[in-house]
């Protein structure tokens, strides 16, 4: 089994990479593979930019999506919310790919104080899209610091973290014991838009 992480933040090797790195272990421990890839060094635009060179970087990783069981898309808090550059990613990708259907995710922030839940409850809302499971812990899926060591010093979150490895790794396996079983998923049916007019 494979799971894909996004890092969303510019820093390739800071707090939110290191939040992704706990989880990672948790999961490898498990036997279950990880990948983690950066969005947030990205120059992405909004949706509606086509044609970038960007664009092929999001469509690549769209190709890729069918060869995963579970994802983990991490962001810095920026101003209360997600790095900007994630959500334009998320937007695209979600929008042109449709492999994510029924497979587990988890959404997880890094900041230094404040905004973490509002940032979250973003990065929530893809996944709910496509009847992905959310994965959760023991506490909201957040962890805080400025810098990697800081980070690792909360215990708390480092804690939340682990768990949430855990618990991913934990929901992979009863999804595959119960496909074995002959328990599958649900058949997605074609989607009602109503634009609340009938
Ligand atoms: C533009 C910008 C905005 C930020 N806004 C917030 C914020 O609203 N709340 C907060 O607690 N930290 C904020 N921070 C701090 C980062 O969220 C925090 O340092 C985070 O852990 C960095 O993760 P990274 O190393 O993966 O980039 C901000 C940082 C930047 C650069």
């Amino acid at each position: 089994m494979k799971v894909l992480m996004i890092n969303g933040s510019p820093r390739e090797k800071g707090c939110t990479f290191t939040a992704l790195n706990i989880i990672a272990k948790k999961l490898n421990e498990q036997g279950i593979e990880t990948n983690i890839i950066n969005v947030g060094s990205k120059n992405i635009a909004g949706f509606g930019a086509e044609g970038s060179e960007e664009n092929n970087f999001v469509k690549s990783i769209a190709q890729t999506i069918k060869d995963y069981d579970g994802f983990v898309f991490g962001s810095p808090v920026y101003y209360a919310s997600p790095n900007g550059t994630l959500i334009s990613f998320l937007d695209k990708l979600f929008m042109m790919c449709k492999d994510f259907v029924q497979k587990p995710a988890c959404c997880i922030v890094s900041c230094r104080r404040g905004g973490a839940s509002s940032s979250i409850d973003v990065l929530n809302k893809y996944p709910q899209f496509y009847s992905m499971p959310l994965i959760s812990s023991n506490y909201w899926n957040m962890i805080h610091g400025n810098t990697p060591e800081e980070v690792l010093k909360d215990e708390e979150g480092v804690q939340t973290m682990e768990l949430l490895g855990e618990n991913l790794a934990w929901i992979l396996k009863c999804i595959e014991a119960g496909k074995e079983k002959g328990i599958n998923s649900p058949k997605i049916p074609e989607k009602i838009k109503t634009n609340y007019i009938k």
